[in-house]
C-alpha cells in the first residue's frame, strides 16, 4: 500500500465534504473501494480493511459521517505508526514520484480558511526583552508563517506593555537623569529602562519619589494631553526600534497594539458591563474582585484603575469586535497560565460565546540566557553577539564562500541558529541555553539547514546542466531516489502535525532528516558528469527537494541563503 493511495483517499473524501448538500454512505462508498481491483478510475482509492481501520481508526463506513470533516482529514493524511510502516512503496512507484515531485512544497488540500488572530512577542516598554519575549516572537512567528502556508487567514498582533504604574517610574527617572527627546529617540528601550531603574533606585531612599511616580501616573490615566502625547512619542521610537529588531529576526505584524488602548477612560462600557453582570464584586477596600479557581483576582483598582487583565478582557472583546476571529492565540511562556484561565472565565462569565476561541500557546523557560556581559537582556545584544561569534566562524571556516565582512550573511546565519536551538525544543519544556551548543557548525543547527540549502544552489549554479521541463521518473531507479522521495513525500503530513500539536520540533527535526537524505543523495546521484538527460532528471529531483527544504525553512522563520 503505498503514501499515494493514502493521499488520494484523502482527496476524494475532501472532495465529498466540500459539497455543500449532505451526503450519505452510499456517496461516499465509490471513493473507498475496499480491495478491488485497480483500473484507471478507483486504483486511486483502493485501500485494503486493514489499513483503512489503521487510517482512520473505523471498521464501517458509515462511521466516517459521525466524524467531524476537519478530524478525518487529519486521520486520512497522518496515517497512524503502524499504518505507516506497512506502507510499501512498490505499487505505482513511478506515478507516485511524478506526484510528489509535482505537488511536493505546497499543502495538499484546501479546507475552508480559518480567521486565526496571533498575539506574540509582546514585549513591555522600559523593561528588558526577556527569554519569554524571544520564545514568543520566535513561537508565534512560525505558527503564524505555518497557518498563512496552510491557506488560513492570519492577523499578527504585537500588543506592547505600555501602561501601569511603572510608567510613573519612567517619568520621574527621564526627569532626574535629564535624558532629552533626542536621547531617547535614538535609544528608547534601554534609556527608557535605564530611566526605570534609576528611579526604583532613587525610590529606595526616598519616600517622596514613589509619590512623584503615582502623580505622573494618575496624570496619564486620566488623560492630560501633555502627558499623553510624550508618552506617545516614546512608545513610536519604541516601536521603531522593535521593528528594526524584528526585521533582523525576520518577523513582521500586521498590526501593534499597545495596553494604554485599553486605559479605564476607554472602556467604561467593559467595566460598567463587568459590574452589571456581577461578573466582578466590590471588596471591603474598594477593589473590584472575581473568585476564580477558589482564588481571588483583582479586576479593577480601587481608584478605579485598570490592571493587566482588565486590559486583556476588553482587548479580547475589542479584537473580537474587529476580526470576527475563528481562533485567536495567545503566544505567552507557562508562567502566565492562571491569567489566562482567568481571561477565559471572565468572557465566559460575561456570556461571550466566542470565549473558548482564546487558546493560551504556552512554552517553558529559557535557563542562563544572558550575553557574556551581563544579566538584563536586550534582544539586541544577544543578536549582535550572535553576529559577532558567526563572523568568527567564518573566519575560521575553510569552506567560506562569502566575503568576511558580508556581516549580512553572519546575522542571518546566528539569528538561524537561535531559531533552530529554539524550535527543536519541545515548547512546553525549559531548556538550558549554551551559546556553543547554539552556534555549533557540525549538528543538528541552524547552520545544518543553512549549508544544505547552499549547497543544493550552488549544485544548480555550477553543474552547467539544465533544468529539464518534466520528470521522468523511469530514469531515476537508484535506492538513494526512493529515500529521497519518500521523505520528501512526508511533508505535508509533517505540516498538519506541527500544526495539530503546535510543535515546531516536528517540522525541525524532519527538515534535519530531509537534509540527511538529501546528502545521501548528493553522495551518490551524480548530477556532473552523468548522462545528460539523467543528470537533469537527477538536478530537477534534487532542486524540488530544495524547494521543501526552504518551505519548511520558511515557515519556521528563517531566510533560506544562497551562499555561505
Ligand atoms: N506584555 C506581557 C508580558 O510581557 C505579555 C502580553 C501577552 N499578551 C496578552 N494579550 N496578554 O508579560
Amino acid at each position: 500500500m503505498s503514501t499515494k493511495l493514502k493521499l488520494y483517499l484523502g482527496r476524494k473524501i475532501i472532495e465529498c465534504l466540500k459539497r455543500p448538500t449532505s451526503f450519505t454512505p452510499t456517496e461516499l462508498l465509490p471513493w473507498i473501494q475496499i480491495g478491488k481491483n485497480h483500473n484507471e478510475q478507483c486504483m486511486e482509492m483502493t485501500m485494503p480493511l486493514e489499513v483503512l481501520e489503521n487510517n482512520l481508526g473505523i471498521t464501517n463506513i458509515t462511521e466516517i459521517l459521525k466524524i467531524q470533516p476537519d478530524d478525518i482529514i487529519k486521520r486520512i493524511s497522518y496515517g497512524n505508526n503502524r499504518a505507516n510502516r506497512n506502507l510499501q512503496f512498490d505499487v505505482e512507484r513511478n506515478i507516485f514520484i511524478k506526484d510528489v515531485i509535482e505537488n511536493c512544497a505546497k499543502p495538499d488540500f484546501n479546507l475552508k480558511p480559518k480567521t486565526i488572530v496571533f498575539d506574540y512577542s509582546s514585549p513591555n516598554i522600559a523593561k528588558p526583552f526577556h527569554f519569554g519575549h524571544l520564545r514568543s516572537t520566535i513561537i508565534g512567528n512560525f505558527l503564524s508563517n505555518l497557518n498563512k502556508f496552510l491557506y488560513n487567514k492570519v492577523t499578527r498582533l504585537n500588543y506592547l506593555g505600555d501602561w501601569g504604574t511603572q510608567f510613573g517610574f519612567i517619568k520621574v527617572g527621564i526627569d532626574e537623569l535629564k535624558f532629552s527627546e533626542h536621547d531617547i529617540r535614538n535609544n528608547p528601550l534601554k534609556l527608557l529602562y535605564e530611566s526605570y531603574v534609576y528611579a526604583n533606585k532613587l525610590a529606595e531612599k526616598d519616600s517622596t519619589i514613589l509619590e512623584r511616580a503615582k502623580l505622573e501616573f494618575s496624570k496619564l490615566e486620566v488623560g492630560s494631553e501633555d502627558h499623553l502625547n510624550f508618552w506617545k512619542d516614546y512608545m513610536g521610537f519604541t516601536r521603531d526600534e522593535l521593528v528594526g529588531i524584528y526585521k533582523r529576526l525576520g518577523v513582521e505584524f500586521d498590526e501593534y497594539n499597545y495596553e494604554s488602548m485599553y486605559s479605564s477612560r476607554n472602556i467604561q462600557n467593559v467595566i460598567q458591563k463587568l459590574k452589571d453582570r456581577k461578573v466582578v464584586q466590590q471588596d471591603s477596600d474598594g477593589k473590584h474582585v472575581a473568585l476564580v479557581d477558589k482564588k481571588t483576582v483583582s479586576i479593577l483598582k480601587s481608584d478605579g484603575s485598570t490592571l493587566y487583565i482588565t486590559r486583556d478582557i476588553a482587548a479580547a472583546i475589542d479584537r473580537f469586535d474587529k476580526y470576527k476571529f475563528d481562533k485567536m492565540y495567545y503566544v505567552v511562556d507557562n508562567s502566565q497560565s492562571d491569567h489566562f484561565k482567568t481571561l477565559k472565565e471572565m468572557l465566559h462569565r460575561l456570556d461571550l460565546p466566542w470565549a473558548n476561541r482564546l487558546h493560551h500557546v504556552k512554552f517553558g523557560r529559557i535557563r542562563g540566557m544572558s550575553t557574556r556581559k551581563g544579566n538584563a537582556i536586550f534582544l539586541k545584544d544577544i543578536l549582535d553577539e550572535c553576529r559577532e561569534m558567526m563572523i568568527q566562524k567564518q573566519i575560521e571556516s575553510p569552506t567560506t564562500k562569502v566575503k568576511i565582512d558580508d556581516s549580512e550573511t553572519s546575522d542571518i546565519l546566528g539569528v538561524s541558529c537561535v531559531i533552530i536551538n529554539d524550535l527543536k525544543q519541545r515548547r512546553q519544556r525549559d531548556y538550558d541555553f549554551n551559546w556553543e551548543k547554539v552556534l555549533q557548525v557540525q549538528g543538528d543547527t541552524g547552520i545544518k539547514l543553512q549549508y544544505v540549502h547552499c549547497r543544493l544552489h550552488s549544485l544548480e549554479e555550477n553543474c552547467g546542466v539544465k533544468l529539464p521541463p518534466q520528470l521522468v521518473p523511469e530514469v531515476l531507479v537508484e535506492p538513494e531516489v526512493t529515500n529521497l522521495i519518500k521523505s520528501v513525500a512526508k511533508f505535508q503530513d509533517i505540516l498538519y502535525r506541527t500544526e495539530e500539536q503546535f510543535e515546531a520540533c516536528i517540522l525541525v527535526t524532519y527538515l534535519f532528516h530531509l537534509c540527511n537524505d538529501i546528502n545521501k543523495a548528493l553522495k551518490v546521484l551524480k548530477v556532473k558528469g552523468a548522462d545528460p538527460d539523467i543528470g537533469a532528471q537527477r538536478l530537477l529531483l534534487l532542486v524540488k527537494s530544495r524547494d521543501v527544504l526552504h518551505a519548511g525553512m520558511s515557515i519556521l522563520g528563517l531566510k533560506p541563503l544562497k551562499k555561505m
